[in-house]
């Protein structure tokens, strides 16, 4: 099978992490540097990722995350975070290798397709982490590493340890490790034809 199949195939969501495992800095930059190339509508790259690394940060996470052992034993723990508002921060910087031409008319398409389309720009941040996740997941297990992807925890609480700008919306967490021992057999799967329709929904 090749690789790329193989880490979606393989790829389970980790509830043990080796916390004796510790990431270097330069496998944790290149797993992020892949996960930034995660495409986003117009470019506008509205993904932020905030690594927490310091224990006592995490200590805290962990208290309003339901005790989940991931956070404090994972090597890095990602919270993917959405900038709502990146659509309006200065938006020719994310076409600035283009010709001028196509930039500019970037620039206009973007501001005309967000503007005071609140739900849509927060959709959009959403989508972007979701890929951005998914990016970071494969990834990791390209390092050798294994990943578990987290919404059980007190959103609003966490906002408040990480110190989340107001025009930021937390989508989840990424905790990024070496598992600790194997996962349990998978819950199932629901069969392809539940899940695929042609054309329209019947
Ligand atoms: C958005 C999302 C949130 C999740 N939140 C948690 C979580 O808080 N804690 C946890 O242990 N697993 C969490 N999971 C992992 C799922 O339980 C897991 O992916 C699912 O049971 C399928 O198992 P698998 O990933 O091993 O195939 C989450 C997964 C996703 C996609």
């Amino acid at each position: 099978m090749n690789d790329i199949l193989q880490a979606i195939a393989s790829r389970r969501a980790t509830k043990h992490f080796d916390s004796n495992h510790q990431i270097t800095d330069a496998d944790l930059t290149a797993i992020l540097e892949a996960t930034r190339h995660a495409p986003t509508a117009f470019n506008i790259q509205n993904y932020r990722f905030l690594v927490v690394r310091d224990a006592e940060q995490r200590r805290r996470i962990r208290a309003a995350a339901w005790d989940q052992p991931q956070v404090e034993e994972c090597s890095a723990l990602i919270v993917m975070c959405a900038d709502i508002k990146a659509w309006e921060k200065d938006p020719a910087r994310y076409w600035k290798d283009a010709p001028e031409s196509v930039r500019e008319g970037y620039v206009g398409m973007i501001h005309s397709y967000y503007e005071g389309r609140e739900q849509v720009q927060r959709d959009e941040g959403f989508r972007s982490c979701g890929l951005a996740a998914y990016a970071l997941m494969m990834a990791a297990s390209a390092y050798g590493l294994q990943t578990c992807p987290m919404d059980g925890f007190d959103f609003d609480r966490v906002g408040e340890i990480i110190n989340l700008p107001a025009d930021h919306e937390i989508v989840m967490f990424v905790a990024l490790g070496r598992e600790a021992s194997s996962p349990r057999p998978r819950g199932g799967l629901l069969p392809l034809d539940a899940l695929v329709q042609y054309d329209s929904f019947s």
